[in-house]
Protein backbone atom coordinates (compact mmCIF):
# COMPACT_ATOMS: atom_id res chain seq x y z
CA UNK A 1 0.00 0.00 0.00
CA UNK A 2 1.49 3.51 -1.41
CA UNK A 3 0.20 6.12 1.30
CA UNK A 4 1.14 10.03 0.33
CA UNK A 5 0.76 13.17 2.32
CA UNK A 6 0.06 16.30 0.28
CA UNK A 7 0.71 19.35 2.29
CA UNK A 8 2.65 22.40 2.17
CA UNK A 9 2.50 25.35 4.57
CA UNK A 10 1.07 27.74 2.20
CA UNK A 11 -2.56 27.60 1.72
CA UNK A 12 -3.83 27.67 -2.30
CA UNK A 13 -1.00 25.95 -3.03
CA UNK A 14 -2.90 22.66 -4.91
CA UNK A 15 -3.01 20.35 -2.57
CA UNK A 16 -6.39 19.44 -2.77
CA UNK A 17 -6.17 19.63 -6.46
CA UNK A 18 -2.77 17.67 -6.18
CA UNK A 19 -4.55 14.75 -3.82
CA UNK A 20 -7.71 14.49 -6.13
CA UNK A 21 -6.01 14.43 -9.29
CA UNK A 22 -3.46 11.47 -7.52
CA UNK A 23 -6.49 9.42 -6.36
CA UNK A 24 -8.37 9.79 -9.36
CA UNK A 25 -5.04 8.58 -11.22
CA UNK A 26 -4.87 5.44 -9.07
CA UNK A 27 -8.70 4.83 -9.13
CA UNK A 28 -8.50 4.94 -13.18
CA UNK A 29 -6.14 2.70 -12.87
CA UNK A 30 -8.22 0.12 -10.71
CA UNK A 31 -6.49 0.83 -7.64
CA UNK A 32 -8.22 0.35 -4.48
CA UNK A 33 -8.14 4.79 -3.52
CA UNK A 34 -8.93 6.07 -0.20
CA UNK A 35 -8.47 9.64 -0.17
CA UNK A 36 -8.02 11.17 3.83
CA UNK A 37 -9.43 14.62 3.96
CA UNK A 38 -7.89 16.24 6.78
CA UNK A 39 -9.10 19.74 6.20
CA UNK A 40 -12.24 21.02 8.03
CA UNK A 41 -13.13 22.89 4.86
CA UNK A 42 -14.14 19.35 3.31
CA UNK A 43 -13.39 20.24 -0.32
CA UNK A 44 -11.90 16.56 -0.53
CA UNK A 45 -14.81 15.04 1.05
CA UNK A 46 -17.34 16.71 -1.64
CA UNK A 47 -14.86 15.96 -4.15
CA UNK A 48 -14.94 12.24 -3.28
CA UNK A 49 -19.26 12.20 -3.09
CA UNK A 50 -19.64 14.23 -5.88
CA UNK A 51 -17.19 11.20 -7.49
CA UNK A 52 -19.45 8.36 -6.30
CA UNK A 53 -21.62 9.38 -9.26
CA UNK A 54 -19.22 8.43 -11.86
CA UNK A 55 -16.88 4.99 -12.50
CA UNK A 56 -13.62 4.62 -10.68
CA UNK A 57 -14.58 6.00 -7.24
CA UNK A 58 -12.87 7.01 -4.62
CA UNK A 59 -13.05 6.35 -0.79
CA UNK A 60 -13.51 9.78 1.27
CA UNK A 61 -12.75 9.41 4.52
CA UNK A 62 -13.01 12.21 7.20
CA UNK A 63 -9.17 12.43 8.36
CA UNK A 64 -9.28 15.07 11.50
CA UNK A 65 -9.63 12.56 14.38
CA UNK A 66 -6.67 10.45 14.76
CA UNK A 67 -7.77 7.34 14.41
CA UNK A 68 -8.75 7.40 10.38
CA UNK A 69 -6.41 5.01 10.07
CA UNK A 70 -8.29 2.12 11.78
CA UNK A 71 -11.27 3.11 8.98
CA UNK A 72 -8.77 2.20 5.90
CA UNK A 73 -10.27 -1.03 4.57
CA UNK A 74 -7.69 -3.85 4.49
CA UNK A 75 -8.10 -3.82 0.61
CA UNK A 76 -6.78 -0.42 -0.13
CA UNK A 77 -3.93 -0.10 -2.52
CA UNK A 78 -3.17 3.90 -2.65
CA UNK A 79 -4.21 6.03 0.45
CA UNK A 80 -3.98 10.23 -0.02
CA UNK A 81 -3.97 12.35 2.77
CA UNK A 82 -5.04 16.06 1.91
CA UNK A 83 -3.92 18.14 5.24
CA UNK A 84 -5.00 22.09 5.93
CA UNK A 85 -3.13 25.15 5.00
CA UNK A 86 -0.72 26.70 7.80
CA UNK A 87 0.52 23.32 8.56
CA UNK A 88 3.47 23.32 10.37
CA UNK A 89 6.42 20.92 9.81
CA UNK A 90 6.02 19.27 13.03
CA UNK A 91 2.22 18.48 12.40
CA UNK A 92 3.77 17.24 9.29
CA UNK A 93 6.02 15.07 11.75
CA UNK A 94 3.16 13.58 13.48
CA UNK A 95 1.88 11.84 9.84
CA UNK A 96 4.99 10.30 9.26
CA UNK A 97 4.56 7.19 10.63
CA UNK A 98 1.64 6.69 8.68
CA UNK A 99 2.96 7.38 5.21
CA UNK A 100 5.16 6.70 2.54
CA UNK A 101 6.01 9.77 0.86
CA UNK A 102 5.09 13.66 1.40
CA UNK A 103 4.30 16.16 -1.47
CA UNK A 104 4.54 19.56 -1.45
CA UNK A 105 2.82 21.71 -4.14
CA UNK A 106 4.65 25.32 -4.78
CA UNK A 107 3.09 28.45 -6.39
CA UNK A 108 5.23 30.36 -8.63
CA UNK A 109 5.45 33.61 -6.77
CA UNK A 110 8.00 35.17 -4.42
CA UNK A 111 5.53 35.03 -1.43
CA UNK A 112 5.50 31.11 -1.51
CA UNK A 113 8.60 30.73 -2.31
CA UNK A 114 9.95 32.54 0.17
CA UNK A 115 7.32 30.59 2.77
CA UNK A 116 8.22 27.37 1.56
CA UNK A 117 11.87 27.33 1.94
CA UNK A 118 12.25 27.21 5.80
CA UNK A 119 9.42 24.71 5.98
CA UNK A 120 11.28 22.40 3.42
CA UNK A 121 14.71 22.78 5.82
CA UNK A 122 12.20 21.91 8.97
CA UNK A 123 11.25 19.12 7.24
CA UNK A 124 14.34 17.77 6.27
CA UNK A 125 15.57 18.08 9.22
CA UNK A 126 12.25 15.24 11.27
CA UNK A 127 13.80 12.20 12.00
CA UNK A 128 11.84 10.11 9.55
CA UNK A 129 12.81 12.02 6.49
CA UNK A 130 16.70 12.72 7.60
CA UNK A 131 16.80 8.83 8.03
CA UNK A 132 15.29 8.69 4.51
CA UNK A 133 12.37 6.39 5.71
CA UNK A 134 9.61 8.79 4.11
CA UNK A 135 10.85 10.91 1.14
CA UNK A 136 9.61 14.35 -0.04
CA UNK A 137 9.05 15.64 -3.47
CA UNK A 138 7.86 19.20 -4.92
CA UNK A 139 5.20 19.48 -7.46
CA UNK A 140 5.42 23.65 -9.16
CA UNK A 141 1.85 24.19 -9.46
CA UNK A 142 -0.27 26.94 -11.28
CA UNK A 143 2.89 27.44 -13.74
CA UNK A 144 2.43 29.84 -16.63
CA UNK A 145 5.74 28.26 -18.38
CA UNK A 146 6.19 31.37 -20.94
CA UNK A 147 6.25 34.04 -18.46
CA UNK A 148 9.93 34.78 -16.51
CA UNK A 149 7.74 34.52 -13.19
CA UNK A 150 7.15 30.80 -13.68
CA UNK A 151 11.06 30.33 -15.22
CA UNK A 152 12.31 31.72 -12.26
CA UNK A 153 10.28 30.30 -9.82
CA UNK A 154 11.23 26.79 -11.45
CA UNK A 155 14.84 27.91 -11.20
CA UNK A 156 14.38 28.57 -7.47
CA UNK A 157 12.81 24.85 -6.76
CA UNK A 158 15.20 22.98 -8.25
CA UNK A 159 17.62 24.03 -5.45
CA UNK A 160 15.04 23.18 -2.75
CA UNK A 161 16.86 20.51 -0.60
CA UNK A 162 14.10 18.05 -2.58
CA UNK A 163 13.84 16.80 -5.72
CA UNK A 164 10.90 19.11 -8.10
CA UNK A 165 8.78 16.06 -9.65
CA UNK A 166 6.24 18.30 -11.26
CA UNK A 167 5.71 20.96 -13.85
CA UNK A 168 1.98 21.81 -13.68
CA UNK A 169 0.31 24.26 -15.62
CA UNK A 170 -2.39 26.43 -14.75
CA UNK A 171 -5.61 25.71 -16.63
CA UNK A 172 -9.12 25.63 -16.05
CA UNK A 173 -9.12 22.04 -16.58
CA UNK A 174 -8.17 21.04 -13.43
CA UNK A 175 -10.60 23.92 -12.05
CA UNK A 176 -13.68 22.76 -14.20
CA UNK A 177 -12.86 18.38 -14.10
CA UNK A 178 -12.82 19.08 -9.88
CA UNK A 179 -16.16 20.99 -9.74
CA UNK A 180 -17.59 17.62 -11.72
CA UNK A 181 -15.82 15.08 -8.75
CA UNK A 182 -13.70 14.48 -11.89
CA UNK A 183 -9.85 14.33 -12.79
CA UNK A 184 -7.74 15.22 -16.05
CA UNK A 185 -6.99 11.69 -15.38
CA UNK A 186 -10.59 11.27 -16.54
CA UNK A 187 -10.37 12.63 -20.32
CA UNK A 188 -8.93 11.63 -23.44
CA UNK A 189 -8.55 14.59 -25.68
CA UNK A 190 -5.11 15.72 -27.18
CA UNK A 191 -5.21 18.68 -24.80
CA UNK A 192 -5.70 16.73 -21.68
CA UNK A 193 -3.06 14.06 -22.58
CA UNK A 194 -0.57 16.58 -22.44
CA UNK A 195 -1.52 17.75 -19.05
CA UNK A 196 -1.49 14.34 -18.29
CA UNK A 197 2.48 14.30 -19.23
CA UNK A 198 3.18 16.67 -16.75
CA UNK A 199 2.40 14.35 -13.62
CA UNK A 200 4.79 11.31 -15.94
CA UNK A 201 7.48 12.03 -13.49
CA UNK A 202 6.05 12.23 -10.17
CA UNK A 203 3.66 8.78 -11.33
CA UNK A 204 7.55 7.33 -11.65
CA UNK A 205 9.09 8.22 -8.91
CA UNK A 206 5.66 7.44 -6.68
CA UNK A 207 5.96 4.04 -8.36
CA UNK A 208 9.29 3.64 -7.18
CA UNK A 209 8.60 4.13 -3.39
CA UNK A 210 5.36 2.30 -2.94
N1 LIG B 1 -2.95 23.96 -11.95
C1 LIG B 1 -4.03 24.70 -11.70
N2 LIG B 1 -4.60 25.45 -12.67
C2 LIG B 1 -5.68 26.23 -12.42
N3 LIG B 1 -6.26 26.35 -11.21
C3 LIG B 1 -5.74 25.64 -10.20
C4 LIG B 1 -4.61 24.78 -10.37
N4 LIG B 1 -4.33 24.21 -9.17
C5 LIG B 1 -5.22 24.68 -8.30
N5 LIG B 1 -6.07 25.55 -8.90
C6 LIG B 1 -7.14 26.32 -8.26
O1 LIG B 1 -6.52 27.10 -7.25
C7 LIG B 1 -7.32 27.14 -6.08
C8 LIG B 1 -6.53 26.54 -4.90
O2 LIG B 1 -6.28 25.17 -5.18
P1 LIG B 1 -6.52 24.09 -4.04
O3 LIG B 1 -7.84 24.29 -3.40
O4 LIG B 1 -6.20 22.76 -4.60
O5 LIG B 1 -5.36 24.55 -3.03
P2 LIG B 1 -5.16 24.08 -1.52
O6 LIG B 1 -3.69 24.11 -1.27
O7 LIG B 1 -5.86 22.79 -1.28
O8 LIG B 1 -5.90 25.23 -0.71
P3 LIG B 1 -6.20 25.23 0.88
O9 LIG B 1 -4.87 25.62 1.51
O10 LIG B 1 -7.27 26.25 1.04
O11 LIG B 1 -6.61 23.84 1.25
C9 LIG B 1 -8.58 26.35 -6.40
O12 LIG B 1 -9.57 27.26 -6.83
C10 LIG B 1 -8.16 25.44 -7.54
O13 LIG B 1 -9.22 25.10 -8.39
MG1 LIG C 1 -7.24 22.23 0.16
Amino acid sequence: MLKVLVASSKGGAGKTMVATNLAAHYAVDGKNTVLVDADRQGSSLRWCDKRALHVNAVLGLPGLRRDWEKHVPDDAQRVIIDTPAGIRASEVGDYLDQVDVVVVPVLPSAIDLEATEPFLAELAELPRIKRGKVVVGVVANRLKPWTNVSQLAVEEMQRFPFPLLAELRDTQGYVLANALGKSIFDYHSELVHSHQEDWAKLLRWLKKHS
